[in-house]
């Protein structure tokens, strides 16, 4: 069912400072940079040559859902993300199985992929993130 980790995400506070962290003292690339209004939020994705990239996210209103993170558990990992095929049915299967679901439907994540939340109740408490990539 899992194929790969696509990402981790951490919140962050300070967007420009922590793009600046990633690039400048550890030397990595920051690609993908931009607001994703429906999450009251900012992203940009961390390159490391491999398959697998570091998500930044940063609020950009204070009744953000990062915003809400951050007040409650401080800056630091806020969810990692699996990619799949078939995603629509890895959510039914989930389902089925008594996985809380936080969408039910996959939606349009910030890369132009389809991605679905699993509630952290259901996860060992970590807020999982499933993505089926569209280049693929
Ligand atoms: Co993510």
């Amino acid at each position: 069912m899992l194929k790969k980790i696509s990402h981790v995400a951490f919140a962050v506070v300070n967007m420009d400072r922590a793009c600046e962290f990633y690039r400048e003292v550890l030397g990595a690339k920051i690609v993908g940079r931009k607001e994703v209004p429906e999450q009251k939020s900012e992203v940009a994705f961390v390159e490391m040559g491999g398959t697998a990239k570091l998500e930044l996210i940063s609020p950009t209103s204070d009744d953000s859902p990062v915003k809400r993170f951050l007040d409650k558990k401080g800056p630091g990992i806020h969810h990692i993300c699996f990619e799949v095929d078939g995603i629509e049915e890895r959510l039914h299967y989930l389902h089925d199985h008594g996985v809380r679901l936080v969408d039910d439907q996959p939606r349009t994540g910030a890369e132009g992929d389809k991605i679905a939340f699993l509630h952290p109740s259901s996860t060992l408490g970590a807020l999982v993130e499933l993505t089926e990539s569209s280049k693929d």
